[in-house]
């Protein structure tokens, strides 16, 4: 494992260059972030190698250095997921790659359903803590010392200074910004009316299929996580309608300049 992480990581850096200390994975629909990255240089994931290949609409499936907020990124446009039918390893295999780049912020954004009755669709939601709910853990198995720590700390698995940087900018920018708990589940089923109400009761605000195996892999690496739920529809007793993929990606595209906005701030700060 460590020498696949390191081979990868090995034909990165004579891809990019200096080596940022920012990393992004931009979730559904939230693609289009890419268009304010500068210069951009992109790596089609098919051409990395270990890399896994992202399958759904909505995820091209590349890796993009560029400038955003003036200073040097990686992103990632499309990501792994676990109903894709990926291990837990390759789900979170570019989050290895990045500790092995020796990146130390890991900014993530994602689509999510809203279970808390204050949210609207596109709302932004900052993610304060999560509630993991994936069948398989991607620490699961061997522990590699060189990685991280067999029993990692997760009391402030979202940094708490990087949260208090989003509130101070989207209060700044009169950016409409809620807070709460993200819920990761497997999918690719969206819930029923009584698993949203289950998710809300054990304590979420947002749920999706997402995120939360990235999030663990980055605090097993002692990244600092930042990370948005855009919320694209509502899970909320009441208003709980219909929902598609394609209603996911209209409502992230609507939302995403401003978490954009939020993102760039920061990271012309860090
Ligand atoms: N549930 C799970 N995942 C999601 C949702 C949802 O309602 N919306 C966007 N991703």
């Amino acid at each position: 494992m460590l020498e696949t992480i390191n081979q990868t990581a090995d034909y990165l850096k004579g891809k990019i260059g200096d080596i940022p200390n920012t990393a992004i994975i931009l979730g559904t629909g939230l693609g289009e972030l890419v268009h304010e990255i500068e210069g951009k240089n992109e790596i089609p994931y098919a051409e990395i190698p270990n890399f896994p290949v992202s399958t759904v609409e909505g995820h091209s499936g590349k890796l993009i250095v560029g400038t955003l907020g003036g200073k040097k990124v990686l992103a990632m446009q499309g990501r792994f997921h676990y109903y894709e039918g990926y291990d837990m390893k390759q789900v979170t295999f570019p989050i290895r790659v990045f500790q092995a780049l020796g990146i130390e912020y890991l900014f993530v954004s994602n689509a999510a359903g809203g279970m808390n009755p204050s949210f609207d669709i596109g709302d932004i939601m900052l993610i304060e803590d999560h509630i993991n709910l994936f069948p398989e853990h991607p620490l699961h198995g061997k522990n590699y010392k060189q990685l991280g720590t067999r029993f990692p700390d997760m009391s402030e698995a979202y940094s708490r200074e990087l949260r208090l940087m989003a509130m101070e900018i989207a209060k700044e920018k009169n950016i409409k910004l809620q807070h709460g708990v993200y819920v990761g589940a497997q999918g690719p089923t969206f819930e029923t009316p009584a698993e949203y109400n289950f998710f809300r009761i054990i304590g979420g605000d947002a749920v999706g299929m997402s995120t939360v195996p990235e999030v663990i892999i980055a605090n097993h690496a002692k990244m600092k996580v930042l990370a948005f739920s855009i919320i694209t529809d509502l899970g909320v007793i009441g208003k709980i309608v219909e929902v598609s993929h394609e209603d996911v990606q209209e409502a992230a595209k609507i939302a995403q300049p401003k978490m954009a906005e939020i993102m760039r701030s920061i990271i012309r700060k860090i």
